[in-house]
């Protein structure tokens, strides 16, 4: 049809004109009958696939290991890959160490910044990796691990599976004070809104990707200003009215200063190692834990999420949605081609830069 249109229009045109025309039709078609593509950006699920084709089996191996040993690493895997993804791309920036290893010496690195303090599973990471190394020297990035490790450890927590497209490279820099562009907990809406604009993610993302808090636990530190200090009066009124009164309660027994920083509390109180709608039903009751989760509340599109998921009966959706807003968080700004290296250790440059 794209031929015999691209003739009819044909009549009188000089050849180079007809040419054009008629490879532009060939391009049409070439993309109508091309298999659907699996790449997002410059990422491919089959990047590995001749050299190291044992890969995804490998780190799931090691995940139901690791997670037999410490269940609770699941939520950290996760929440490493969301902090490295929002500071300078996911190029592992988030485990290098601070020091003279580091190509700006003497450099503090992100993982000592305030928002990556209670970071964790660092260990865990360089296990994974050094298992690659052995299979296929030199192969596999850092960043890479971390997105299939957040995978897997999704998976393996009931959560569901997805295809991750690889191919990132590792970064050469990490700097503090770049997790500025991480949301802190206290935020609300409109600068959740704006902070993941800025990584080109959306509302719906925000809302689906917030569903990640169905795993693992805060500190105290995090939240406890709505118990105690919401306005700065700091009196045991100064409550955040869009937390459930009885909630403020029971948090308040759990964490007893607007100070501690080390008593945990689970996000979604009672399944916080399986990953679940569970953690809608808690917001949509305001009994969600961070302030963060509180504001899903406050515009239409992410309520209307929050309240349907609340309903536990579009689960398979969510699920869905939360594998699609993981494949678009995994892809921001990474490393490809020649860009980076590939780190032996996951906690330093290479020394050959
Ligand atoms: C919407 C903006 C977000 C904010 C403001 C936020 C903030 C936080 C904070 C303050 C904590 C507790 C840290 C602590 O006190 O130790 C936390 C934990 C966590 N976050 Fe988020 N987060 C956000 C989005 C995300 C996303 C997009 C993911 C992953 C896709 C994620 C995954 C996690 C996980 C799994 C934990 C539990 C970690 C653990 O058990 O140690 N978060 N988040």
């Amino acid at each position: 049809m794209a031929t015999s249109r691209s003739s009819s229009l044909s009549g009188g045109m000089s050849t180079p004109a007809l040419l054009q025309q008629s490879t532009a039709a060939a391009l049409f078609l070439l993309l109508l009958l091309a298999p659907p593509t699996l790449t997002t950006a410059q990422l491919d699920i089959n990047f590995y696939s001749k050299s190291c084709p044992e890969l995804e089996k490998t780190v799931r191996q090691e995940m139901l290991a690791i997670l037999k040993e410490s269940p609770t690493l699941a939520g950290p895997f996760l929440r490493l890959h969301f902090h490295d993804c929002f500071v300078r791309g996911c190029d592992a920036s988030v485990l290098l160490d601070s020091g003279p290893n580091t190509p700006i010496p003497a450099a503090t690195a992100e993982k000592d910044a305030p928002p990556n303090k209670s970071l964790r599973g660092f260990g865990a990471v360089q296990r994974v990796k050094d298992k690659l190394d052995a299979l296929c020297p030199s192969t596999v990035s850092c960043a890479d691990v971390l997105a299939l490790m957040a995978r897997d450890a999704v998976f393996l927590s009931s959560g569901p599976s997805y295809a991750v497209p690889l191919g990132r490279r590792d970064g050469l820099r990490s700097v503090a004070n770049d997790t500025k562009q991480l949301p802190p907990p206290t935020s609300n809406f409109t600068r959740l809104a704006a902070m993941f604009a800025a990584k080109g993610l959306s509302p719906k993302d925000i809302v689906v990707l917030s569903g990640a808090h169905t795993l693992g636990t805060a500190r105290c530190v995090s939240f406890s200003d709505r118990l105690y200090n919401y306005t700065g009066a700091n009196n045991l009124a100064d409550v955040d009215p869009e937390l459930d009164g009885e909630y403020v309660t029971a948090l308040r027994s759990r964490c007893q200063s607007l100070a501690d920083n080390t008593t945990l509390a689970e996000m979604d109180a009672g399944s916080f190692e399986t990953f679940d709608a569970g953690y809608y039903r808690l917001v949509a009751k305001r009994r969600g834990v961070l302030h963060s989760d509180a504001a899903l509340l406050e515009d239409e599109e992410t309520r209307a999420y929050v309240e349907r998921q609340a309903t536990g009966m579009f689960v398979a959706e969510f699920f869905r949605d939360f594998a699609e807003s993981m494949v678009k968080m995994g892809s921001i700004g990474v490393l490809t081609g020649d860009q980076g290296e590939i780190r032996n250790k996951c906690y330093v440059v290479n020394s050959h830069h």
